[in-house]
């Protein structure tokens, strides 16, 4: 069976540009793939500087995981932390690629632009998260759209070392839907944390509510764009143009046809989260850790004879 990897940092809240761009897709492939889903914790530290954010956010993750439909007892749910193979096979990574080759790293450069004094831990994502891929012999990954040069990265940090001391890691692919690489938010942009524009997935009707009433219309359209946008989500093209000709102009009841439809989609998946326990995720956690880190040790052993360090 092919492997599957996939990824998501326990900052913030999960929203619905990371359901469609992403975990939607992991329920549907997982039948058909050995997966592995981690909590990206080390990742998020290079912003996140509250430890009791930071447990409940890990908790929060690994908790979605289940309550979308993953079955922990087939897929392997695990904390990136509990590996440390992740960042010692980061370090081998950082000795073979070139400063210049991480300067070019999106994030990086947004980061620069905006005048952020961008830390070590940010400008050296792209080879964590190179690690967490490769060290699986993932085939593919499935991500939304900003993640695809991450994805790229990790292909060339396979490359690199392969080239330097034989074949050693599989080159991996990202798996992008295209017409949900980029879920737009309330404002019409990509929805993102960052842009405070954006519609919980696991938030109760009154939070789903207020999102849905912040979305930005052009009062001189006929259609809000951005209400429609955010719909298609849930409802096909012809059912929309049906809604939208009978409503035509009246964007509050548009609105509240739109958060019908999320609450109808996200109250059932609210519940199931509902019903798992921090001392269930802590299970769910300590068991994937041990599954993964067999791998990851396997891995990491062949490395590290390939490196000339095992003696
Ligand atoms: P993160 O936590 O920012 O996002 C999790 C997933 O949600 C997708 N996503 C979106 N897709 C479409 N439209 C949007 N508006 C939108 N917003 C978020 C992201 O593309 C992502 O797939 N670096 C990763 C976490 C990670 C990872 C990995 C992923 C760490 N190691 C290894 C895959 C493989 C991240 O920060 O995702």
């Amino acid at each position: 069976m092919q492997k599957l990897f996939s990824g998501i940092k326990p900052t913030g809240t999960l929203h619905l540009g990371n359901y469609f761009g992403a975990m939607r897709q992991f329920v549907e492939l997982a039948p058909r793939y050995d997966c592995m889903f981690m909590v990206a914790d080390y990742h998020s530290i290079n912003s996140l500087r509250d430890p009791g954010e930071l447990r409940a956010g890990i908790i929060d993750i690994a908790a979605a995981y289940v309550a979308i439909g993953i079955d922990p007892a087939q897929s392997i749910i695990f904390k990136q932390s509990d590996v440390p193979e992740h960042t010692e096979l980061t370090w081998v990574f950082n000795s073979l690629v070139s400063v210049s080759f991480l300067m070019q790293a999106h994030a990086y450069k947004d980061a620069v632009a905006n005048g952020k004094e961008a830390n070590m831990g940010l400008f050296d994502y792209p080879m964590l998260m190179a690690a967490d891929i490769l060290l699986y012999d993932t085939d593919i990954v499935p991500v939304g759209k900003d993640q695809q040069q991450h994805v790229e990265y990790a292909r060339e940090a396979a490359a690199k070392f392969n080239n330097t001391f034989g074949d050693t890691f599989k080159e991996p692919k990202e798996h992008i839907l295209e017409t949900v690489a980029v879920v737009p938010g309330t404002d019409g942009r990509k929805m993102s944390k960052s842009y405070g524009n954006t519609i919980p997935l696991f938030g109760t009707k009154d939070e789903i509510a207020k999102a849905v009433m912040s979305i930005v219309t052009d009062s001189k359209a006929e259609s809000p764009e951005n209400v429609y946008a955010i719909h298609s989500l849930f409802r096909s093209k012809d059912d929309l143009s049906i809604i939208y000709t009978e409503n035509k102009g009246k964007y509050k009841a548009l609105k509240e046809s739109l958060i019908e439809d999320i609450e109808a989609f996200a109250a059932p998946m609210r519940e199931v989260r509902e019903a798992i326990t921090d001392e269930d995720v802590r299970n769910i956690l300590r068991e994937g850790g041990e599954r993964a880190r067999a791998i990851a040790s396997k891995k990491m052993a062949e490395v590290r004879t390939k490196l000339g360090v095992t003696i």
